[in-house]
């Protein structure tokens, strides 16, 4: 889609000018000196977002493209962008990360891979560090199967909290303005003394 829309075919929806407005409403730990890792960072909206908090950003997407136009459009950019894949991510990236963002990625995968996807999101959290996920909500009007997105379930969001991590906060908000009404904001932690089990 991506490709497409580069060659004026295709429009790609969640390419937005402006960084989630749901992030920006978080109260997120200060940036500085702390590493972030944002999952399918798309053209970079929500990355230059935490790389102007302060963090030292690392932003992946599996589409060479998105991160093409991510580069592009943000020259000089201290944010890392790369191309990987959430189903096969590098090694180092375990325990490696004081924030993590993931944010409307797992909504947009069919269910078989999410269900490989979310216990992965995790791993990447350091100890002492925060994973926030954002993301569409079930509501009985939404649950008739059309998607891409396919909202997720409290359970689904739940499964974030795997690999050792706390949950601090899951909490459904109001999405005003979009065709999704209700959307899960949810924080994990990972304690601070635990040790990266490799
Ligand atoms: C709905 S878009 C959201 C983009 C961005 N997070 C935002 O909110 O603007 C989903 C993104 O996930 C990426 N993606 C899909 N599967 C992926 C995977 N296995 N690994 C990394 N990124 C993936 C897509 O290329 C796309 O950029």
């Amino acid at each position: 889609m991506y490709a497409e829309s580069r060659a004026g075919q295709a429009e790609v929806p969640w390419d937005l000018p402006s960084p989630s407005a749901h992030l920006r409403a978080l109260d997120l730990p200060a940036g500085e000196g702390r590493q972030a890792l944002v999952v399918g960072c798309g053209p970079g909206r929500d990355a230059e977002y935490l790389a102007g908090l302060g963090y030292r950003v690392t932003a992946f997407d599996i589409s060479g493209t998105a991160i093409d136009l991510a580069r592009e459009r943000h020259p000089g950019t201290a944010v890392n962008y790369l191309v990987a894949d959430l189903l096969d991510p590098p090694a180092d990236w375990r325990h490696a990360f004081h924030l993590v963002l993931e944010s409307n990625n797992v909504q947009a995968l069919p269910a078989p891979i999410r269900a490989a996807a979310i216990p992965t999101v995790g791993t990447f959290v350091a100890p002492g560090g925060t994973l926030v996920v954002l993301a569409a909500a079930t509501t009985r009007i939404d649950s008739d199967g059309a998607g891409p997105p396919w909202p997720l379930t409290r359970a689904e969001i739940e499964a974030f909290g795997g690999d050792g991590l706390h949950t601090l906060s899951i909490d459904q908000v109001a999405a005003a303005g979009t065709t999704l009404p209700t959307r899960w904001k949810a924080i994990f932690t990972r304690a601070a003394h635990q040790q990266a089990a490799r």
